[in-house]
């Protein structure tokens, strides 16, 4: 039991000792749900990263210190905050992108759960300044999820987000983290296939006070992945099917990698984790690659959101089909398709 929690338990025992059930304070519950959505410091930077984009961002920089553990700033060029919500960003489940639980089935932003700037600014030393067109720029200040301030700042239009000293008041946390180099290499990561799928935004990153990587704006996705794959055996791919749309870059079949980790899934620009579509791109190479050999991949599927659920986990890495079985073959064959049409005579 925390601090917090065990004083709220010895008052309530010594006040009244017939009953042993309160209610947790906003505090702890941030805490607690924070550990959902925010575990390592890659969480963070999806999050906010996410937010950039939300806010119609086309310019984000990232920048990272200690693997996030010291530093993780993001700014955005996006349309910024009213000085009349700036309070409510760290309020738990306050959200400007969906009013009714029906709005989650027609999504077309990243966030909805209005939890995440909760969850963050509970474990670290938070500050949030944002400038809205024609409106004043402010900064928000809170240490640990603590009595937030709010103080007129300089800034331009756009949202900076800085945190500092993550899970410095979550020793136990901090504990369960890797070293910095392997937090670091997981940030990057992350960018790195967000940036594949969401390939019109432009991004810097930033790590220990030296740029690491700079992708421009508006680049096709054949440009992209070469970059990011660093392989030119790639080719682009697109198919339509009713209300599924696929754009893919994938290697071909001389490309033979021992991890299926480079193959990158996403759904409407979310980047997800998913077993069936990882199968489903895999199998489309089952008489090019050997067993145990994996293909470059990156997939960006477009499906209505009424055709999935997205809310099935707090830091929203999964989605649930509706229709998997169509989805699965939808994938295949389009990967398929394109395999045949470099090496026809592989499929005789
Ligand atoms: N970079 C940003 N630019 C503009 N608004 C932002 C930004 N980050 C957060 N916000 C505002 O703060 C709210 C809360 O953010 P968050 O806790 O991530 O929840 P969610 O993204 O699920 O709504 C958002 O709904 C949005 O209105
Ligand atoms: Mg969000």
């Amino acid at each position: 039991m925390n601090t917090d929690a065990k004083n709220i338990w010895q008052w309530g025992y010594l006040l009244n000792n017939s009953s042993e059930i309160f209610q947790l304070s906003g505090d702890v519950s941030n805490k607690i749900a924070a550990g959902e959505v925010v575990e390592r410091p890659v969480n963070v930077v999806k999050e906010l990263v996410e937010n950039a984009v939300d806010a119609s961002a086309e310019k984000i920089t990232v920048e990272i210190a200690e693997g996030g553990l010291n530093l993780i700033k993001v700014m955005d060029d996006g349309k910024g905050i009213f000085p009349e919500d700036i309070e409510k960003t760290i309020d738990r489940f306050a959200t400007s992108k969906i009013r009714d639980i029906n709005d989650v089935y027609e999504l077309s932003s990243f966030g909805f759960r209005g939890e995440a700037l909760a969850a963050i600014s509970s474990v670290c030393d938070f500050s949030l300044v944002s400038k809205r067109k024609g409106y004043d720029c402010l900064e928000l200040k809170s240490s640990f999820g603590g009595q937030p301030v709010v103080k007129p700042a300089a800034g331009i239009e756009g949202t900076i987000v800085t945190v500092k000293n993550l899970f410095g008041n979550l020793p136990a946390r901090r504990k369960f983290l890797k070293s910095s180099s392997a937090e670091q290499r997981e940030i990057v990561k992350f960018i790195r296939h967000f940036m594949l799928t969401n390939y019109h935004l432009s991004l810097r990153l930033i790590v220990d006070e030296k740029e690491f990587f700079l992708f421009p704006k508006n680049e096709s996705m054949l440009d992209r992945a070469r970059k990011i794959f660093k392989e030119k055996k790639i080719v682009h791919l697109t198919n339509k099917y009713e209300n599924l749309k696929i754009e893919a870059v994938i290697s071909t079949p001389e490309v033979q990698k021992f991890r299926r980790d480079s193959i990158v899934l996403s759904v409407n620009g979310r980047v997800i984790k998913d077993n069936m579509l990882t199968q489903a791109v895999i199998q489309a190479y089952k008489r090019l690659i050997p067993e145990g050999k994996f293909p470059l991949a990156a997939i960006r599927l477009d499906i209505s959101p009424s055709y999935m659920d997205v809310n099935v986990h707090p830091a929203k890495l999964f989605v649930k089909f509706l229709n998997s079985g169509e989805i699965f073959s939808f994938v295949y064959d389009s990967i398929l398709e394109k395999l045949e049409s470099l090496t026809p005579h592989s499929y005789d």
